[in-house]
């Protein structure tokens, strides 16, 4: 089989904040994906970043009397603290401040700049700190502040001293901007983009996101500014150096900066180095950033002349009690601090099953616990816990054989051709969906041949012995899917039934030989429970 490659991103993350499980949803999503590409022949690359040009990074700095080079090294530790926490398991970590980046920025910029997609402007645009946007008229709201009641902006209504307009997410008026700044041409990019969505019409997914995109490019193209004048310590841009980037070339071409060879040569695991891996095959990002990916970013990569992204996968916005997440009202869910208290299976479960990507949902912890108790500590674990305790009860000194039973063979094979296909269009939860599935139906099988009655008569000993195999060997089909999404849990199990060498192969990209192979299984100890039942408060 050919090996091929791979490349996922996460989207890059602010760091006026440690990341919250809203975040943590993206890289659990991306990190699945990533394993399930790796264990699938493909050299995978997968990066993570941070996004450090933030007006609020300097507040946030003023706050804790540091200074800012210091506070985004911190915070930049602070993320990667997390992320290793969580096994993510990112091949490449960059921050926007990274020297290497900063290069290719400043040559990008030139180029669009030498191609006429970049020209100046003296313009006023409101701009609102919180959001980190421009914002016009049509984005706001009027507030009345005696009332404390925000009402859409109309003509009948004038601003004073009670009514003013404000952002409203944050119920704060945007600051005035006059400035000289740069813009990218945009707008010439119009027929272009369209023609590209036609010819890609896979490239945003899940495909109502993508048909918003289009209508916003159908509707109006703005071109759209990329510097400022005020800030000090950004990229400096090459063809004016009174001017610093602003959000969109920092930011977004980092996905591009990993893959260049000064990255690879200075930062990059050895494995990775020599392989082409731009064009990204998918970015992960929120619904709230996918304009700028589907939209800017494929305009300023065809000016710069480089390749587009294979695909766009569009993750909808989790709340807490139906609220945004957010400091002031203590609804922040700390992804390390739910593991420990409860479990990052239940966490990955729980993310990955209860709703398909793209969906909008509010966190629910009792669902999130009944949803685990259900799956993995009934469905899953009593079963494994059955097979085991048995076998150990029938003393097989030279492990369990192979011996298949045929019976529900097709159930296996039709499990694994709609999981591959499934987990092959980043369709996650039907993915988990089907493995609960296929686990039902060895359930199902349990309950029919009822070994723990068989076990009592010797003269059943080989019937026993070829339902414990089945049983071992279907699992095994199952905890080899499982690995993209529970890779500690599962490892731990191979190591259960004497297979301990199967991460390092998995690793290696070889789910589809070791699918094929013929174990042996050694079972010799219970073990601890690996997924105990929560209790409901
Ligand atoms: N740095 C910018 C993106 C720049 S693109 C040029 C940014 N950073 S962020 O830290 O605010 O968000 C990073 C990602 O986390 C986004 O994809 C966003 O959608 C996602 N999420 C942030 N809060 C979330 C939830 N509550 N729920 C789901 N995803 C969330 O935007």
């Amino acid at each position: 089989m050919q090996k091929d490659t791979f490349f996922i991103t996460t989207p890059i993350y602010y760091t006026n904040w440690i990341p919250h499980i809203g975040h943590a949803y993206s890289s659990l999503i991306a990190d699945t994906i990533a394993r399930s590409n790796k264990i699938n022949w493909k050299k995978t690359k997968f990066s993570t970043w941070v996004d450090e040009n933030s007006q609020k990074v300097v507040e946030k700095a003023e706050e804790k009397n540091m200074s800012i080079s210091d506070y985004l090294d911190f915070m930049a530790d602070e993320h990667k603290k997390v992320w290793n926490w969580l096994k993510i398991n990112y091949t490449d970590f960059i921050r926007t401040t990274d020297k290497v980046h900063h290069k290719l920025v400043k040559e990008v910029l030139q180029k669009s700049f030498d191609n006429g997609d970049i020209y100046e402007w003296e313009y006023e645009w409101m701009y609102c700190v919180w959001c980190e946007a421009f914002k016009k008229d049509d984005d706001l709201v009027y507030l009345n502040k005696e009332k404390n009641v925000t009402f859409p902006i109309t003509d009948k209504v004038k601003v004073n001293d009670n009514i003013i307009k404000v952002c409203p997410d944050h119920l704060k008026t945007p600051d005035t901007i006059k400035e000289k700044n740069y813009f990218f041409k945009l707008s010439k990019y119009e027929d272009k983009l369209k023609e590209f969505y036609k010819n890609n019409p896979e490239f945003v997914t899940p495909s109502d996101r993508f048909n918003e995109v289009k209508a916003f490019v159908d509707r109006w193209l703005e071109d759209f500014s990329i510097s400022r004048e005020t800030n000090k310590f950004w990229v400096k841009l090459p063809f004016d150096d009174t001017q610093v980037t602003y959000v969109w070339y920092d930011a977004l071409y980092n996905y591009v900066t990993v893959t260049t060879p000064e990255w690879e040569e200075k930062k990059c695991s050895k494995s990775l180095k020599w392989y082409n891996f731009w064009p990204a095959d998918l970015h992960v990002v929120g619904k709230d950033i996918i304009r700028f990916h589907a939209i800017y970013w494929p305009a300023m990569l065809m000016s710069a002349g480089y390749e587009l992204p294979k695909q766009i996968l569009t993750t909808g916005f989790m709340t807490v009690d139906w609220q945004k997440m957010s400091k002031s009202i203590w609804n922040v869910i700390d992804p390390v601090k739910y593991s420990e208290d409860y479990s990052k299976d239940m966490m990955v479960l729980y993310l990955l099953s209860a709703f398909n990507i793209g969906q909008d949902w509010d966190f629910d912890q009792k669902q999130a616990i009944l949803t685990y108790n259900a799956k993995l500590a009934n469905n899953f674990w009593n079963l494994v816990n059955r097979v085991v305790v048995l076998t150990i009860k029938l003393g097989l000194e030279n492990g369990l054989k192979w011996n298949i039973n045929k019976i529900i063979a097709n159930d296996l094979v039709n499990y694994i051709s709609d999981f591959d296909k499934n987990i092959s269009k980043y369709n996650l939860k039907e993915s988990l969906d089907l493995s609960f599935k296929f686990l039902d139906v060895l359930n199902k099988y349990v309950d029919e041949t009822q070994p723990w009655t068989l076990i009592k008569d010797e003269s059943k000993k080989e019937e026993v012995i070829d339902i414990f195999y089945t049983i071992s060997e279907w699992l095994r089909q199952v905890w080899l899917n499982l690995y993209s999404f529970f890779p500690e849990k599962m490892w731990e199990l191979f190591n259960k039934i004497g297979l301990s060498w199967y991460v390092e192969e998995l690793e290696a990209w070889k789910i589809q030989e070791l699918r094929n192979k013929k174990e042996v299984f050694m079972i010799k100890e219970k073990g601890e429970a690996l997924f105990e039942r929560f209790d409901v408060n």
